[in-house]
C-alpha cells in the first residue's frame, strides 16, 4: 500500500510514474507528518518515563528510610524532590500539553478514561503519589522509620496499581500511536490511489485530446483540399463546357464547309472547262487571286483546320475526363484515360524552357482492364505524382545539373491489381524528407507553390478509399518512383506484392498488408 520507494530503485523512474508521487507529495505536508510522529513518540517517552519515575522515587524513599547518614540523607531528599517534580511536570504535559517536550495534550478516548476514570484513575493515583513521595522527602529525621504511612503508600503504590495503571497507559500510548501511523498510512495509501487514478485519467484524456487534434488536423487538410479540387474540378468542367459548345458547332460545320468549298472549286472547274476564254474582268481577278494556287491550297487549309478542331475536341474531352465532378460512385474506369488527361493538362509544363530542356515523357502501357474506382481522386492522385516529378526535375535543373530529364510511366496488372509507377530523374529526397511524406501540410516547397497536401490526400485516396498500396523508392540526386496500387475491383484489396528490397530508401503504405516485414515508425505502417 506504500507508494514505490524511490530509493529503491535501480533506475530512474520515469515521469509518469513519479507524478503520483509529486501528486502524494503535494497532498502531504512532510513537516506536518514528522511532527505528528514526534509528538506520538514524545508521549510515548514521557509516559515511560513516568513509570520509571515511579519506580526510582519508590527505590529512594526506601533508601532515604534507611540511611542514617545526614548528608547522604538530605542528598536523597534533595533527589526525591526533583524527581517527583519532574513526575508533576510531565504528568501536567501530557494531560494539558507541553511545547518543550513536544507533548500536544490531545488524548484519546481510551486514554481520557484511564486517567480520569475507574479502574485506574491514573491522574488521581500520581497526584497523590506525588503528594506523598513531597511528604516523606520534607518529613523531619525522626519521621523516617520503616513504617512511616507516606513510605508504605509510596512502597505499595509504586508496586501494584499505580503501576498497573502507569503500564495500561503506556501500552495504550503506544496502540493510539500505531493507530496513528495506520491512520496516516491508509490516507497516504488512498491519496496514491487516487492520485494514480488521477493520473491515468489525464492521461487517458491527454490522448483523446491527441486523437481529436490528430482528426482535426485530418479534416482540416482534407477540407483544404476537397475545397482546392472541387474549385478546380469546377473550373476545368465548366471551362470545357463553354469551350464545348462552339467548338462543336465549329467541328460540325467544318466538314460542311469542306464539301461546299468542293462544290465551289468544281464549279470554277466547270466555267473553266465551258468558258475557256473568260472577258478581261474575270481574267484579272483569277490572277489577283492566284486561282490555282487557292484551287489547290483550299483543301488543305480546311483539312489542317479539321486536324486543330480534332485536338481542340480531345483536350475538351479529356478536361471532362478529368474533372469528371459529376461521378460520386465507383465505376469501372480506364486508368490510362485518366493518365493521358492529365498528362495532357500538364503538357505546358513538359515543354523546353529557357533555362531547361524539354521533359521526355515515356509511356509504357500494359494491358490494363477497366478499373472499379474514383475516377476524378484517382486523376488527383496521378496529377499530384506527375506534378511532383516535374517539381523535382525542375528543382534538380536548378541546382545546375546536367542530365535528360524524363518521367517515365508504367502500367502493368500485378495480381489482382492495376499497377502504376511513376519514376522521374529528379532531384530526389533525403531520408528524413521521405520519412515525413505523408504528413499533412509537410512540404519543401517555398509558399505559394506547394500546401503539403498532395501525398496525404493521396494516402488517403489510394489507401484508405481505394484499399490500395502506395510505395516510393527515391535516391537524393538521382530520382523518385512512386508506384500505386489499385485493386480492378473493390472487396479484392491491394496485395503489397511488389515490395522491393533494393535501396534502403524504399518504402510502401499499405493498410491491408501491414504484415510485410512490417515496421511501426511514428504511427505509419513502414514495409520494407
Ligand atoms: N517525385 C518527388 N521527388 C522528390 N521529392 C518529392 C517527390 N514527390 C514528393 N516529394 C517531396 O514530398 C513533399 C510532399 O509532397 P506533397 O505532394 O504531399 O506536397 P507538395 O507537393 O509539397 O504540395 P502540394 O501537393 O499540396 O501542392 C514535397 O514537398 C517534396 O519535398
Ligand atoms: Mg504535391
Amino acid at each position: 500500500m506504500h507508494p514505490p520507494s524511490t530509493q529503491t530503485r535501480t533506475c530512474r523512474p520515469s515521469r509518469s510514474e513519479l507524478s503520483p508521487v509529486l501528486a502524494l507529495a503535494a497532498n502531504f505536508d512532510p513537516n506536518q507528518i514528522s511532527t505528528k510522529r514526534e509528538i506520538s513518540a514524545a508521549a510515548i517517552n514521557v509516559s515511560g518515563r513516568q513509570r520509571m519515575l515511579s519506580q526510582r522515587t519508590a527505590l529512594l524513599s526506601l533508601r532515604l528510610v534507611c540511611n542514617q547518614d545526614r548528608a547522604e540523607q538530605e542528598k536523597l531528599r534533595h533527589q526525591l524532590l526533583l524527581d517527583i517534580d519532574l513526575m508533576e511536570t510531565s504528568h501536567n504535559g501530557l494531560l494539558n500539553g507541553d511545547e518543550k517536550m513536544k507533548l500536544s495534550g490531545h488524548l484519546s478516548e481510551a486514554l481520557l478514561a484511564m486517567y480520569f476514570e475507574p479502574p485506574f484513575n491514573l491522574d488521581r493515583e500520581i497526584r497523590n503519589y506525588i503528594a506523598q513521595v513531597r511528604a516523606l522527602a520534607q518529613a523531619s529525621t525522626t519521621e523516617l522509620t520503616q513504617d512511616n504511612p507516606h513510605l508504605r503508600y509510596i512502597q505499595d503504590a509504586a508496586s501494584t496499581q499505580l503501576l498497573i495503571a502507569l503500564d495500561a497507559v503506556v501500552n495504550q500510548y503506544q496502540k493510539d500511536n500505531e493507530a496513528q501511523q495506520l491512520a496516516l498510512d491508509i490516507d497516504r495509501a488512498e491519496l496514491y490511489c487516487q492520485s494514480c487514478a488521477a493520473t491515468a485519467a489525464a492521461k487517458v484524456q491527454a490522448e483523446k485530446l491527441e486523437k481529436a487534434l490528430q482528426e482535426l488536423k485530418q479534416t482540416q487538410a482534407q477540407l483544404i483540399h476537397s475545397e482546392r479540387i472541387s474549385s478546380l474540378g469546377q473550373l476545368v468542367a465548366s471551362l470545357a463546357h463553354e469551350i464545348n459548345n462552339p467548338v462543336s458547332f465549329v467541328h460540325g460545320n467544318l466538314s460542311f464547309a469542306n464539301t461546299y468549298v468542293q462544290h465551289l472549286l468544281e464549279l470554277v472547274r466547270v466555267y473553266d472547262e465551258q468558258y475557256p476564254q473568260p472577258n478581261r474582268a474575270i481574267q484579272e481577278k483569277i490572277e489577283e487571286i492566284d486561282l490555282e494556287f487557292l484551287s489547290q491550297d483550299l483543301p488543305q487549309v480546311l483539312s489542317s483546320m479539321t486536324v486543330g478542331i480534332d485536338r481542340i475536341c480531345q483536350i475538351v474531352r479529356s478536361l471532362r475526363s478529368f474533372s469528371r465532378i459529376d461521378e460520386n460512385e465507383m465505376k469501372p474506369v480506364n486508368l490510362h484515360d485518366g493518365i493521358d488527361s492529365t498528362l495532357l493538362i500538364l503538357q505546358n509544363r513538359f515543354k523546353a524552357k529557357n533555362n531547361r530542356p524539354g521533359i521526355e515523357v515515356i509511356k509504357e502501357y500494359g494491358n490494363l482492364p477497366l478499373v472499379e474506382c474514383y475516377a476524378g481522386q484517382i486523376n488527383q492522385v496521378l496529377m499530384n505524382a506527375i506534378a511532383n516529378a516535374i517539381d523535382a526535375i525542375e528543382d534538380r535543373i536548378d541546382q545546375g545539373s546536367c542530365f535528360n530529364p524524363k518521367i517515365e510511366i508504367v502500367t502493368a496488372v500485378v495480381g489482382q491489381s492495376a499497377l502504376i509507377r511513376i519514376a522521374d530523374n529528379g532531384i530526389g529526397m533525403t531520408e528524413e524528407v521521405r520519412s515525413r511524406l505523408f504528413d499533412s501540410f509537410f512540404t519543401t516547397k517555398p509558399l505559394g507553390k506547394g500546401t503539403g497536401l498532395g501525398l496525404s490526400i493521396s494516402y488517403q485516396i489510394v489507401v484508405e478509399k481505394h484499399g490500395g498500396a502506395l510505395w516510393c523508392e527515391s535516391t537524393p540526386g538521382q530520382g523518385t518512383e512512386f508506384k500505386i496500387e489499385i485493386p480492378l475491383r473493390q472487396g479484392v484489396r491491394a496485395q503489397t506484392t511488389l515490395v522491393s528490397t533494393a535501396s534502403p530508401l524504399v518504402w510502401a503504405v499499405s493498410d491491408e498488408n501491414p504484415n510485410i516485414l512490417d515496421k511501426e515508425v511514428k504511427g505509419k505502417k513502414l514495409l520494407f
